[in-house]
């Protein structure tokens, strides 16, 4: 009979086989996927996997705090804190093409993620959290008729340049079976039943130019959503859900005064591994009452709208 015990057992068997006494790498990004493929491979091979989490200046409010505190801290995972977002952000500066955004981010990552590697010396692997639905969504992009939707950062290109071989122990799973395995192996549920977050960050929720404002108005939004899904309960019902911040400013009245804010839009969809999605239906009441608590919460909004695209035609990221 299946079970996830005995996947967890069966994976362990095969990294140590795989890799045998030599180093590993591993790039933690805050997400599930990579936190699970790490814990996977910190039982199979200890301290022989190093972690190498970058902060490209693009992450969600306290979100670096909590993947090093967990790591560290919790999991004793020797990790590399990479405090880079003034590197990204400058590189980033008056970029506003989705594409040229996430090769700039993509190109950086590789570079940043090689000079720490480097620092671990003599590592002959690195470790992916990669899923089934990457492998094959980067395939067929390659493989067919020449259309690149979106440039995903986390397949492809590093391993090659940097001279190492592979260790993706999650190819087979999808997300729901991921969960499973992460919870098998004892990770926390609330960080288990965390939403996606994409490589790119908060860049690709970010439409136009990103500025620092702008990001720090992101977060403070993104995080009041989050918070009000949470409290209605609803978080666990959504497969993603963000802020996107817009780039327009829009008129607004405030007490007695005129306002000349961002307006930015809502996300939430439902999905099983990301590839198609529907918009989640929350109630009007919801929506108003998370309309004016960010609006009065959050310093640079005056205007809130909900994206009702499903995928297809829209895809889940803004960009
Ligand atoms: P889209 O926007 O293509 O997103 O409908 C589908 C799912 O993939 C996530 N996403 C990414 N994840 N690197 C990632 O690791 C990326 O470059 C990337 N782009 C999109 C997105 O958040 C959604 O869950």
């Amino acid at each position: 009979d299946w079970t996830m015990a005995g996947y967890r057992a069966e994976a362990v068997r095969r990294i140590r086989e795989q890799v045998g006494d030599a180093k590993v790498i591993c790039g933690l990004s805050g997400g599930v996927d990579s936190s699970v493929a790490a814990v996977l491979i910190h039982e199979a091979i200890g301290d022989q996997l190093t972690c190498v989490f970058v902060d490209h200046g693009l992450l969600r409010l306290g979100e670096a705090e909590e993947v090093v505190t967990m790591f560290r801290d919790h999991y004793n995972i020797p990790l590399i804190h990479a405090d880079e977002s003034e590197l990204f952000l400058g590189a980033l500066e008056g970029v506003s093409d989705p594409e040229v955004k996430r090769k700039t981010i993509g190109r950086l990552f590789i570079d940043v993620f090689q000079k720490h590697a480097a620092d671990v010396g003599g590592a002959e692997f690195l470790a992916q959290g990669t899923l089934y639905p990457d492998v094959i969504e980067s395939v067929s992009f390659s493989g067919g008729p020449s259309v690149t939707i979106k440039s995903h950062h986390n397949v492809g290109g590093l391993p090659e340049k940097m001279g190492l071989k592979l260790v993706e122990p999650l190819r087979e799973l999808f997300k729901d079976e991921v969960r499973a395995l992460g919870r098998e192996l004892g990770l926390p549920d609330r960080f288990i039943g965390r939403h996606p977050f994409p490589g790119p960050g908060l860049a690709i929720r970010c439409p136009g130019e990103i500025t620092r404002e702008k990001l720090d108005i992101l977060r403070k939004a993104d995080a009041v959503y989050i918070d009000q899904i949470r409290k209605h309960g609803l978080y666990d019902e959504i497969w993603q859900a963000f802020v996107a911040i817009l780039p327009v400013r829009t008129v607004g009245v405030m007490g007695d005064g005129r306002t000349y804010d961002f307006a930015c839009a809502l996300r939430a969809v439902t999905s099983v591994d990301g590839m198609t999605a529907d918009y989640y239906p929350f109630t009007h009441q919801f929506l108003g009452e998370t309309a004016t608590r960010i609006i009065n919460e959050v310093k640079g909004i005056n205007r809130v709208t909900y994206d009702i695209t499903s995928k297809p035609p829209g895809t889940i990221e803004w960009e």
